[in-house]
C-alpha cells in the first residue's frame, strides 16, 4: 500500500496532497473526540490527526492499540493548521500500518541514569539529540578526509591484532591467538611509521584503539577511535602542530556551516572556528604558570593532571582569549623513547599535546629517525629490544625525519558538543565495567 516517502521537513512543500510518512511513534493523545498521533522521522515530528467516529472504524482501532516507539507508516492529507506547534501543519490520517509494534512500558526515558541509558543504547539515541553525535561525527571524519586528501595524505589501515606489545606493554590487551599470545594495538604508531619507512610519505588513519586502561573517568574507554597521521620529510615538529591546526579549521568550518544550528539547539553549543595559530607553550612554562597560580600537586610533577590541564586551559583562555592549547616540549621521562630529543635541550622531546577546553584531545611528536640514537634510548629506558626487532629495523634502511599525532575522535566529539561523558560521544562504549551491548 505505502508509496514514496515524504521526510517531514518536506511536508510545508505538499499542503493539500496525500503523502506517506514513515517513523515512530513518540506520543499518543487518545481523546473522547480526537486522536493525536505525533510520529517522528530523522528530520522532525508531525501530528497525525483522526476525527472519532469516521468511516474507517479500524483506523480508529488502529490508533487506540498505537504504542510509543512503534515503527508505522502513516497516509494522509497534508493540511495547514497554525495552532500546531510543530510546524503549523498536521496529517489528517487516512490509513496507518503499524509495520512493528513496539513493547511496553519503555525501559528508558527522560529521567533514566546514564549507565542504564547505556543498556538500552539503541532506544536512548532514538529517542533523544544523542543521534546528532553521530551525524556531527561523519561530518568530521569527511572533514579529515578532505584535508587529508588535499594535502597528499595516503589512508592506511594497520593491523589490530599484534605479535608483540607496542609502545610499552602496559595498558595492553592480550588474547589468546591459535594457542600463542597476540596483543591488541593500542596505537597504529609503529606501524604508521613502517608505512613513513615504506615511502608512504603521508599516512592518515581512522580506525580502533584498544587500551586495558581501568580508569572509570569521563574520559577514558577501553575502545575508541583514532585518528592518526604521520607526515614524513619534516623540517621539526612545528610542520606536524600547523597540519593539525589546519585539520581542526577544516572540520569546525564544516560542522559549523553543516551542523551549528542543530548542535545549538539540542545541546546549546555554539560551534566556532578557532583562530590560527592557537598558542603554543611548553611544559616547563606550563608548570611555572600553573604554580604561580596556585596549582600545587604532591611530589615533582613534571606532567599535567587532569586538574593541571583543566587549569592550563583556563588561563590560556584568560590569557590568550584561546580555547585550544598546545604544550610542548614534554621531559623526556613522561614520554617514550622513540620521541625525537631537541639539540638545545636534551632532557625534553620534541612533543605536544592539544589541549581543548581543559582535555588532552591529541599527543604527537616528532619521532627519532636515527637508528643508533633510538636504540640508545630505548636502552637508556631499561626497554627489552628484542619485541622491537621489527621496529627497529625500520630505522636501518633510510628512514627520512618525520613525525605525527594521535587524536582522540571520541575526546574530539565530546569536547565540541560539551558532552559531560565520553559514553555519550560513542554509539557503544566500552570500558573496564562494560561490555555489552
Ligand atoms: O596520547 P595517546 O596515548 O598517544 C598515542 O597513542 C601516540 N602513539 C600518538 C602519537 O602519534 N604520538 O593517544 C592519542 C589520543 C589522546 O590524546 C586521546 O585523545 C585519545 O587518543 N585517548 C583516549 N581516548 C579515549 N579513551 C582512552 N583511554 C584514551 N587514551 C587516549
Ligand atoms: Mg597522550
Amino acid at each position: 500500500m505505502p508509496g514514496m516517502r515524504t521526510l517531514v521537513r518536506d511536508l510545508r512543500g505538499r499542503l493539500d496532497e496525500t503523502v506517506v510518512v514513515y517513523g515512530w511513534v513518540t506520543t499518543l493523545r487518545l481523546q473522547r473526540v480526537m486522536q493525536f498521533v505525533i510520529v517522528r522521522d530523522p528530520t522532525g515530528m508531525v501530528q497525525v490527526v483522526n476525527r472519532r467516529g469516521g468511516e474507517d472504524a479500524g483506523l480508529e482501532r488502529t490508533l487506540d492499540e498505537l504504542t510509543v516507539e512503534s515503527a508505522v507508516v502513516v497516509s494522509g492529507r497534508v493540511v495547514d493548521n497554525p495552532i500546531v506547534k510543530l510546524g503549523g501543519l498536521e496529517i489528517v490520517a487516512e490509513s496507518v500500518e503499524v509495520l512493528a509494534r513496539s513493547d511496553v512500558p519503555l525501559p528508558v526515558d527522560a529521567n533514566t541514569n546514564l549507565e542504564q541509558r547505556l543498556d538500552w543504547r539503541f532506544l536512548d539515541v532514538r529517542r533523544s539529540a544523542q543521534g546528532l553525535v553521530f551525524d556531527v561525527q561523519t561530518t568530521v571524519e569527511r572533514a579529515m578526509r578532505a584535508v587529508a586528501d588535499a594535502e597528499g595524505f595516503t589512508e592506511m589501515h594497520t593491523p589490530k591484532l599484534m605479535g608483540t606489545a607496542s609502545e610499552s606493554g602496559a595498558e595492553v590487551f592480550r588474547v589468546d591467538y591459535f594457542g600463542r599470545r597476540a596483543f591488541l594495538a593500542q596505537s597504529p604508531q609503529f606501524f604508521k611509521q613502517m608505512a613513513i619507512a615504506a615511502g608512504i610519505e603521508r599516512v592518515f588513519e581512522i580506525g580502533p584503539v584498544f587500551r586495558a586502561e581501568p580508569s572509570f573517568t569521563s574520559r577514558h574507554a577501553t575502545e575508541f577511535t583514532g585518528v592518526d597521521v604521520e607526515m614524513a620529510w619534516i623540517s621539526g615538529v612545528e610542520d606536524v602542530m600547523a597540519f593539525e591546526e589546519r585539520l581542526l579549521v577544516r572540520v569546525l568550518e564544516e560542522v559549523k556551516a553543516r551542523h551549528g544550528a542543530a548542535v545549538a539547539e539540542h545541546v546549546g553549543v555554539d560551534v566556532t572556528v578557532p583562530a590560527v595559530p592557537f598558542p603554543r607553550i611548553t611544559m616547563a612554562e606550563a608548570i611555572a604558570w600553573l604554580r604561580s597560580d596556585g596549582w600545587n600537586p604532591e611530589g615533582d610533577r613534571v606532567d599535567l593532571d587532569p586538574e593541571g590541564e583543566r587549569r592550563l586551559s583556563a588561563l590560556v583562555a584568560e590569557r590568550h582569549g584561546h580555547e585550544f592549547v598546545f604544550v610542548t616540549r614534554f621531559p623526556i621521562g613522561v614520554r617514550p623513547f622513540y620521541h625525537l630529543r631537541p639539540d638545545d635541550d636534551p632532557t625534553v622531546t620534541e612533543s605536544f599535546d592539544l589541549l581543548w577546553r581543559g582535555i588532552e584531545i591529541t599527543t604527537g611528536a616528532q619521532r627519532e629517525h636515527r637508528y643508533e640514537v633510538v636504540v640508545r634510548q630505548a636502552d637508556e629506558k631499561g626497554m627489552d629490544t628484542a619485541p622491537l626487532t621489527d621496529y627497529l629495523n625500520c630505522f636501518r634502511f633510510g628512514t627520512p625525519p618525520h613525525g605525527g599525532f594521535g587524536l582522540g575522535l571520541n575526546r574530539l566529539l565530546m569536547v565540541l558538543l560539551g558532552l559531560s561523558s565520553i559514553r555519550e560521544a560513542t554509539f557503544l562504549f566500552r570500558g573496564p565495567g562494560r561490555l555489552t551491548p
